[in-house]
């Protein structure tokens, strides 16, 4: 019998959409360390340093993030109810854990962790982190508005799919970016519209850009549909002020764009004089409500103390939809059946945590102000060590996880780069993965203003403050080493 020989599918036949866009915190650079730590595997001592530190990817418990003990009590039990029924479990887990974990698996379909649940999370669940919400933000929040998802990536995903129509649709996003954004508007078939942020405004945001942007893309021809707001900021790890995000909240309510509030760092700040505010908080503070607004906010287990984006947990809160669409979002999140129960667990126990008056509160609390104030002294740190290198400034990490420090390379390096091939920052962070074994990212790929860069000299690092106080002291030395060799070797040349 014949049959057809050519490939069904091949480069150049596949979705043009999936080749546009790249994701560079997974890309050349995360491939080479890879490369270099099968090499150091197959030939200990074979480099000049003894591991490579990946602090290219915000990925905690790969770094060190110990678990909170909380969390993982109650998954394990939801995981083994059979454990409920065994004496020695009341000596191995807190009764607190015993407790929830019995709450929740009387809500779970089947009482099994392994079972679909509704499309939008276990109901229970939901309430619980609705009522995390309220607590948060002194505004009520309802159920019903909760998405429980597989992450937040998951529900950008699903809100991208939801917004773009066609290339004519557009939706702004922050420069630098988190490439999650650009990835999935063009997936979708949409039109990204990039604003910068301000880097000598500590990574602010200037409502005159803004303006500017989305006049332009309007004369384009563009139906701009949502703005994307990522605070505290990646990979700028700035916290906004709160009188910039009643702006915010003020410009969409004006020119009638979704608000999609990326707050999935909200645990993560560090600086005494900002706070967290979400943006529903902001907009309710100001007197709107739902008919004036409409906002998604987006939030996740991966980070924060969590740190188990492993387990792929998020929700997502709509407010401001009408019910026919609301219904419509069901619709399309039924379609990926449900997300997974592991998440959706986790999701609720980090809104609605241990409280006052729980056996175990005050274990959770240690646990909790542990990773945040060594984070905060991480953060402090890496950012002073980045500002002490000649050619090199880096704004106060206030928030998130990783600092974003910009490098004045000398002419001769960026011609060197040139002549490989390569945008300098890739140059700079091959040549510092090669001496040092330390994985950062070349801030090109956050879109980073290249234009802007080439014309100044100048380019950006993102480096994740996540390895631990004693692998971050242990770092910096060889940082500073390989950073004073670079400059020389190409001052010397220019
Ligand atoms: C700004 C931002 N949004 C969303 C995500 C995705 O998080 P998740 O792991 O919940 O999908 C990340 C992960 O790094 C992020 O930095």
């Amino acid at each position: 019998m014949s049959y057809n020989k050519t490939a069904s599918i091949t480069a150049e036949t596949i979705n043009p959409k999936v080749k546009i866009f790249d994701y560079e915190p997974c890309g050349e650079i995360a491939r080479h360390a890879e490369r270099l730590e099968q090499e150091m595997e197959k030939s200990p001592g074979s480099r000049p340093f003894p591991e490579i530190t990946y602090c290219n990817l915000g990925n905690p418990q790969a770094l060190g993030q110990r678990p909170i003990t909380f969390f993982r009590e109650v998954l394990s039990l939801c995981d083994n109810p059979a454990l409920l029924r065994r004496d020695e479990t009341r000596m191995l887990f807190s009764p607190c854990a015993i407790n929830r974990a019995r709450k929740i698996i009387e809500s779970m379909p089947g009482r099994n962790s392994g079972a679909y649940t509704n499309s939008q999370g276990i109901r229970s669940l939901r309430e619980a982190v609705a009522s995390g919400i309220a607590a948060r933000d002194g505004f009520p929040s309802r159920p019903e508005d909760i998405f429980l998802t597989d992450g937040a990536s998951s529900a950008i995903n699903l809100s991208m799919q939801i917004l773009i129509r066609s290339q004519e649709d557009g939706v702004l996003c922050p420069l630098p970016e988190y490439p999650l954004y650009s990835a999935s508007i063009i997936l979708h078939g949409g039109t990204m519209v990039p604003y910068n942020l301000s880097e000598d405004g500590d990574w602010g945001l200037e409502i005159f850009e803004v303006k500017r942007c989305l006049e332009e893309a309007r004369i384009a021809g563009l139906t701009v549909r949502a703005m994307v707001i990522i605070n505290p900021g990646n990979p700028t790890g700035q916290v906004l002020s709160i009188t910039n995000q009643e702006e915010i909240v003020q410009f969409c309510r004006k020119e009638g764009l979704v608000m999609l509030a990326d707050e999935v760092y909200q645990d993560n700040v560090y600086v005494e004089d900002r706070k967290f505010h979400s943006f529903k908080k902001v907009a309710r503070s100001l007197g709107y409500d739902e008919n004036d607004i409409s906002i998604v906010s987006f939030h996740s287990v991966s980070m924060g103390f969590s740190g188990e984006c492993g387990r792929r947990g998020g929700y997502m809160e709509i407010c401001g939809f009408g019910d026919d669409v609301m219904g419509e979002i069901r619709k399309v999140a039924s379609v990926t059946l449900c997300p997974n129960i592991g998440g959706q667990i986790l999701t609720s126990l980090a809104m609605d945590p241990p409280k006052l008056g729980d056996g175990c509160f005050e274990n959770f609390m240690a646990e909790k102000e542990d990773i945040r104030l060594s984070l905060a002294k991480r953060a402090k740190t890496l950012s002073s060590a980045f500002s002490s290198l000649e050619g090199m400034t880096c704004n106060k990490v206030e928030g998130a996880i990783y600092a974003f420090p910009r490098i004045h390379l000398p002419a001769a390096a960026i011609k060197a780069a040139k002549a490989e091939g390569v945008s300098p920052d890739m140059f700079y962070a091959c040549r510092l993965l090669d001496a040092t074994g330390i994985a950062v990212v070349p801030g090109s790929g956050f879109h980073q203003v290249s234009g802007r860069n080439k014309a100044t000299g100048t380019c950006h690092i993102r480096c994740t403050i996540l390895p631990g106080e004693e692998k971050i002291k242990e770092m910096i030395p060889r940082l500073k080493e390989f950073h004073e060799s670079f400059m020389n070797e190409f001052r010397d040349r220019s």
